[in-house]
């Protein structure tokens, strides 16, 4: 964490799949900066270890089940928060489900299920903070993925999610950035030690690195600092556009990269 702690101080956040993974260190970098992390899974199981983490930074937390498909569970856990802390000013939109699937073998239920997660899930969350982030304005961080720049075989599902997630950053940022609610996302390549590399990576992590300009996997802090920097003041002026940290690995597409 290379920010001083306390940038934050006095803020409330909210985190879906915040128990977890790149989830859990954004929730854990909030409250380093001086945030309430308001948490929310699926699965409770995943909230205790990061709730318990973010007690003992001092700052207070809420864990709660919710499966961002679900509007109505969504309305509860903005209600929550509301009644609880009666303030939000972040929003980050990190639950996502993924696997990889060929195309032709993917059913219309596999396409929705990650279609109604990913993008669907953002815009309820984004939807249901709107009336507390208007209040004295504040951030919807989305986390996306590079996916879709690069049109990756099996991962047609997760890639047109979060293209439309990219896509919807755009239009809620033009939207309700007169209401004081800037809307960014950020694009992670491959992040090491994540479920999403466990279920993408295939044990390839060494050869991925390799394949990366700065020669080594992504860190979930590398995505953590980039959204306290995003909620913070310092990106006040950061509006409707996607962030890529993936250490350069989009660029390894030039025709001159394949070997004779
Ligand atoms: N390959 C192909 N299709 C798959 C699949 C896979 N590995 N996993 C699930 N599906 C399909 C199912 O077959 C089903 O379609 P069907 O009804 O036509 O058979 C559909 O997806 C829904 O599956 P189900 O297991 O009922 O969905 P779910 O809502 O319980 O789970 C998923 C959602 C599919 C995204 C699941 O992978 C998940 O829960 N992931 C959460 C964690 C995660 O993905 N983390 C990684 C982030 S990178």
């Amino acid at each position: 964490m290379i920010f001083k702690e306390g940038i934050l101080e006095g803020k409330t956040a909210l985190v879906t799949g915040g128990g977890t993974g790149i989830g859990q260190a954004i929730s854990l970098a909030l409250a380093r900066a001086g945030c309430d992390v308001a948490l929310a899974s699926r699965d409770p199981a995943h909230l205790d270890e990061t709730r318990a983490l973010v007690e003992t930074l001092g700052r207070r937390s809420i864990a709660m089940a919710c499966d961002v498909r679900d509007a109505a569970l969504v309305d509860a856990l903005v209600a929550r928060v509301a009644g609880e802390w009666n303030r939000l000013d972040v929003l980050v939109n990190n639950a996502a489900g993924n696997f990889l699937c060929p195309a032709e073998k993917l059913s219309p239920n596999g396409f929705r299920s990650v279609i109604e997660i990913d993008l669907v899930g953002t815009f309820q969350c984004s939807r249901a903070v709107f009336p507390l982030l208007s209040v004295r304005g504040g951030s919807i961080i989305n986390i996306t993925s590079t996916l879709d720049y690069q049109g990756v075989p099996m991962q047609v599902h997760a890639g047109s999610a979060k293209a439309g997630i990219d896509a919807m950053t755009r239009h809620l940022a033009s939207e309700w950035g007169p209401r004081g609610i800037r809307v960014v996302a950020i694009a992670p390549g491959p992040v090491g030690d994540t479920e999403g590399m466990r279920r993408l990576g295939g044990g390839r992590e060494a050869a991925i690195a390799e394949s990366i300009p700065l020669r080594r996997l992504g860190r979930r802090d590398d995505i953590a600092s980039m959204v306290v920097y995003l909620a913070s003041d310092a990106g006040a002026w950061i509006t409707g556009t996607s962030i890529v940290i993936d250490g350069g690995q989009r660029l390894k597409s030039s025709f001159l990269d394949v070997q004779a």
